[in-house]
Parts: C-alpha cells; sequence; structure tokens
C-alpha cells in the first residue's frame, strides 16, 4: 500500500486513490485536515471544477487539485501553506463575485458550504464594481426541489447524482461560460424516487426542499441519529428536532446500508410522528360493545381478563400472536417470551409488502422483518390461516399490518374471537373489532434495534417524547404478562436489559446488545450484512 505524508501525518493509503480520496479513507478529511471542496463528493464521480482543493505536492511547481490527484508511495503533501491559502482565497473571491448577499433569506444558511468557507478563506470586501449577475429565483423543477438560480456554485453535484445515483438523468448544465445555468431538460421536470438528496449535496442554498424550506433555521435543530423505518433496508439518518418535534430527515452516512443516500418516500415518513392519526389513550370495548377511554392499568387488567377466559374455555393453544415488523427487537423478544409463557399455539410476523427497486428502496415495507424472522417469527400467513379456520380464541397483534390483503384482508375474521388485544401507534380498523387496544410509540420515541434486511442490526433511540402516555410495545406486553402472574414476568421492561437478554439466549443475536452497536450498527452473527 502506498504511504504519503499529509501535513506531517503519515498515512497508509488504498491503491489508486487520489489525495482527497485517501484523507475521506483515513477519516481525516475536515477533521484534522482541511481541504474544502465542492464539486467532489465521496459517492459520484470527480468533476475537478470548483478548484478549491488546491494543495501542495513537493516536487510538482504548480499546485494540484487533491480530489482528482492520485496518490503515488512516498507522496508528501502540504494542505496549509501560503500558497495554498492565497489560492482557497482566489477562487473563494471568484466564487462570490456573482452570488447574491441572500443569507439572511437563505435556507442553507447555517449548513452552508460557501458560508464556511468564505468565512474562513473569504475576503471581507468585494474588489469587483460591476454589478451581480441577476438570474432565475424560486423555479420549481418538479414537486420536491426548488431552485435558486443566483445561488448556484456550478459545481454539477446534482447533475451527476442525477446521472449516476438515481439514473434519471434530469439536470444538465445549460449555455456556456458565465452564461451557464443547471436546468431540466426541456419538458422534463426533476422527479424520481431519490429527488431530495440534492438538496443535502447542493453545498449551498441553491436546492432547497419544498417540505422543509422555510419552516425552521437549522441552527435550532438537534441531529439526533437513528434510522428509517419505511422499509427494510434501515437507511441511516439524522432526524432534525426541535421543540420536541420532528422537522426533517436527512441522510447518515452508511457506506454498509445507504451510502449517503435515502429514498423520498423514506425522507417523508417522519410525518407520522405526529401524525393526528396517533392513538393516544388505551380503549377498552365496554358491555355496550363501543371502544371507551380508560387508563393504562384497568386496560392492562382488561386484557389479561380476556386471554385468561379464552385460556380456560379453549386452551391456551387456542391463543396467537402476530407480531409487527415495526417493533423492536427487544420489543419481540419480550413478545417470543409471553407467547411461549402462555402456550400459544401460533404466532407469526405480518409485514406490509410493496414496491423495490435495484438501489435502496427494498419490498419489505418496514424496518424489522429480519429480526422478526431471527426471533423466530415466521410469515403470520399460516396464523391467519388457522384464525380463518376457526381454530384461534384469542390473538394479540402488534400493530395493523395483519389487516392487509397478504394477511387477514381485513377485520372480518377478527371480529368472530373472543379476545383480540392490540397495541398499535396508529388508528386503523382494529379500533372497531379489537377488545383492548394500547397505544404504543414509534422508533422515534425509544430505545432498541431493529434488524436490516442484510442482517444488520442498528440502534435507534428516542429523539422525541410522544406528549401523551405512549409505551413501547415491549412495555405493554411485559405488564401484560405480569398481569398474567407469568413466570418471568416482573411487569419491568428496560431496552438495554432485554438486549442484554436476548444477545445470552439467541445467538443469532450473540454480538447485538444495545450497549455493543455502534452508530453504524453490528452485522448479526452468520448474517451477510
Ligand atoms: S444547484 Fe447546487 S449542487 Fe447543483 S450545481 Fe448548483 S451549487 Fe452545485
Ligand atoms: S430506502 Fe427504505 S429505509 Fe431507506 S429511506 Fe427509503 S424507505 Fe427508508
Ligand atoms: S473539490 Fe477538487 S476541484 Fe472541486
Amino acid at each position: 500500500m502506498p504511504r504519503i505524508t499529509v501535513d506531517g501525518n503519515p498515512i497508509e493509503v488504498a491503491e489508486g486513490r487520489t489525495l482527497l480520496q485517501a484523507l475521506d479513507d483515513a477519516g481525516l478529511l475536515m477533521n484534522g485536515i482541511d481541504v474544502p471542496h465542492y464539486c467532489w463528493h465521496p459517492k459520484l464521480s470527480i468533476d475537478g471544477s470548483c478548484r478549491l482543493c488546491q494543495v501542495e505536492v513537493e516536487g510538482l511547481p504548480k499546485l494540484q487539485i487533491a480530489c482528482n490527484t492520485p496518490v503515488q508511495d512516498g507522496m508528501v503533501v502540504r494542505t496549509d501553506t501560503p500558497r495554498v491559502q492565497q489560492a482557497r482565497e482566489g477562487v473563494m473571491e471568484l466564487l462570490l463575485v456573482n452570488h447574491p448577499l441572500d443569507c439572511p433569506i437563505c435556507d442553507q444558511a447555517g449548513e452552508c458550504k460557501l458560508q464556511d468557507y468564505a468565512y474562513e478563506y473569504g475576503v471581507s470586501a468585494s474588489r469587483s464594481r460591476e454589478p451581480r449577475r441577476a438570474l432565475k429565483k424560486n423555479v420549481a423543477l418538479g414537486p420536491t426541489i426548488v431552485f435558486d438560480q443566483e445561488r448556484c456554485i456550478l459545481c454539477r453535484r446534482c447533475v451527476r447524482f442525477c446521472r449516476e445515483i438515481s439514473g434519471t438523468g434530469e439536470l444538465a448544465v445549460a449555455n456556456r461560460g458565465d452564461a451557464s445555468v443547471i436546468e431540466t431538460f426541456p419538458g422534463v421536470e426533476l422527479d424520481n424516487d431519490y429527488s431530495m438528496n440534492v438538496a443535502d449535496i447542493c453545498p449551498v442554498g441553491a436546492l432547497t426542499t419544498r417540505d422543509f424550506r422555510f419552516k425552521i433555521r437549522v441552527w435550532f435543530l438537534e441531529d439526533v441519529p437513528g434510522v428509517c423505518t419505511g422499509c427494510a433496508n434501515g437507511c441511516n439518518i439524522h432526524l432534525g428536532v426541535a421543540n420536541n418535534r420532528v422537522y426533517r430527515y436527512v441522510p447518515r452516512r452508511n457506506d454498509a446500508v445507504n451510502d449517503t443516500w435515502m429514498c423520498d418516500e423514506g425522507r417523508m415518513s417522519y410525518r407520522e410522528i405526529g401524525a393526528p392519526d396517533r392513538m393516544r389513550r388505551p380503549l377498552v370495548r365496554g358491555e355496550l360493545g363501543v371502544p371507551e377511554a380508560c387508563e393504562w392499568p384497568a386496560a392492562i387488567a382488561a386484557a389479561a381478563q380476556r386471554i385468561e377466559r379464552v385460556r380456560d374455555a379453549r386452551g391456551a393453544a387456542a391463543l396467537a400472536g402476530i407480531a409487527s415488523a415495526h417493533a423492536t427487537n427487544e420489543d419481540l423478544f419480550v413478545f417470543r417470551r409471553l407467547l411461549e409463557a402462555l402456550g400459544a399455539g401460533f404466532a407469526g410476523v405480518a409485514v406490509p409488502r410493496g414496491r423495490a427497486d435495484d438501489k435502496l428502496i427494498k419490498a419489505e415495507k418496514a424496518a424489522n422483518g429480519a429480526g422478526a424472522r431471527a426471533l423466530g417469527f415466521d410469515d403470520a400467513r399460516s396464523v391467519c390461516e388457522r384464525i380463518r379456520a376457526g381454530e384461534v380464541a384469542g390473538l394479540i397483534v402488534l400493530g395493523h399490518d395483519a389487516l392487509g390483503a397478504d394477511y387477514l384482508g381485513g377485520i372480518e375474521a377478527l371480529a368472530r374471537l373472543d379476545a383480540v388485544v392490540a397495541l398499535d401507534s396508529h388508528a386503523s380498523d382494529l379500533q372497531r373489532v379489537a377488545h383492548v387496544l394500547f397505544p404504543t410509540r414509534v422508533a422515534a420515541e425509544k430505545h432498541g434495534a431493529l434488524t436490516n434486511h442484510a442482517g444488520r442490526v442498528q440502534k435507534v433511540e428516542p429523539a422525541v417524547e410522544p406528549g401523551f402516555d405512549a409505551r413501547t410495545e415491549g412495555e405493554v406486553l411485559a405488564a401484560l404478562g405480569a398481569a398474567l402472574g407469568l413466570p418471568g414476568f416482573d411487569g419491568r421492561f428496560d431496552a438495554h436489559e432485554v438486549s442484554k437478554a436476548l444477545a445470552q439466549s439467541v445467538p443469532a443475536f450473540a454480538n447485538a446488545a444495545l450497549d455493543a452497536v455502534g452508530p453504524g450498527g453490528v452485522p448479526l452473527a452468520g448474517s451477510r450484512s
């Protein structure tokens, strides 16, 4: 492996890398060694157009652009000399000649690379007396993205993204020289499954998402690491949180899962957290058959009573459980233990399915189908068959995915059961048949881990509090187990403690106790992730 020295730091580099890639691989780029850059992006082809990344290479008379200079064994590089500083200042001055003085009204302010680098390498006054270029503002490029032509620095990241990542190619540079502008091809809109990533990679405020722009200043947001629960890919994200509200999801880099991207549908799924149809109170079906809001202890007691009645009348084998692929590994482990302790006859997991592609989007539209299967929950279709055949009298069901066409296809079969105890975060037709229904938390409101399609266990943590008394599935099931007097249940649930017990008792999870899961996740033992 070639060895190079950058600012006195010896670095070992993989064969065939450029200087900027080598620094990125070593985790040093803008993290100890500052080489400012606009057009270079770790997941896009090299453009070499912005010229900001110039560095001095010993033995070469001219400055070199670090993004397109291949490393050679023995190379000695300096990124902090007066010559380099002067070159950066020159590039910044050129870029700022036409840039509008928009920061106070620009949504990118606070996370803008032009602002950051102008602060570090810019000059405080302009030498230009010419009027700035006047171009179009607020151009709708498609349903999700708004474009400000004046702010664009023509780094072409957005163009390369559409060609190389989404593969849709809607964008191009039109015209030449100082008349160059980014445009969509005539009659074409920027409209693809990954379109909103262009706002993330645009280093300035030229591309913004219609959804997030002008909602809140970014410096009020706290970035909480998390995982998208829109499908089985489990893209790593940051949840942008302020005032106990999630304002946006943006992708978090994980080269083993989603590189630096996420799909638009997953990005917009943050709206489900604060949706008006969240379940807020436990509901218990009263004597007249109408669901009534109820306190938690009474609802737990009512659920336990219903289950006991079925067990006494029909035997434990007439009890069944349907797990949700939205619940965490820890929730599902408690569910498994509860069903085993009850002696329930049937168990499975209902996983909603939809469209997939060859990029990130997976057919399973829930984040933890793989976790449920690793915990021994087979597909719930056979449980649904048993329910339809009248072999089941009592059901504990997590979420409402079991009502989908692949499973029960509605509530008809459930309406015949003697006990339906449901746990759900959002309203659904389950309300019409459940004897007891508990409001549950979503992934952004709890501790736990989710296992993605490739068997990578990834941690979630509470980014917000629900604002009403919703509990995790694990908490509800632990309380239910205690109310039923089941062995091993004392009513307490602590996700970290449960994850340790899970790691000890299920070999696939041996390395996946929450405390051992880093920001990039860990593979299940024997998985391909
Ligand atoms: S719109 Fe943004 S990403 Fe696209 S070329 Fe301009 S500055 Fe670069
Ligand atoms: S691909 Fe799946 S996990 Fe990734 S952002 Fe989209 S829905 Fe979320
Ligand atoms: S980052 Fe190297 S030229 Fe733009």
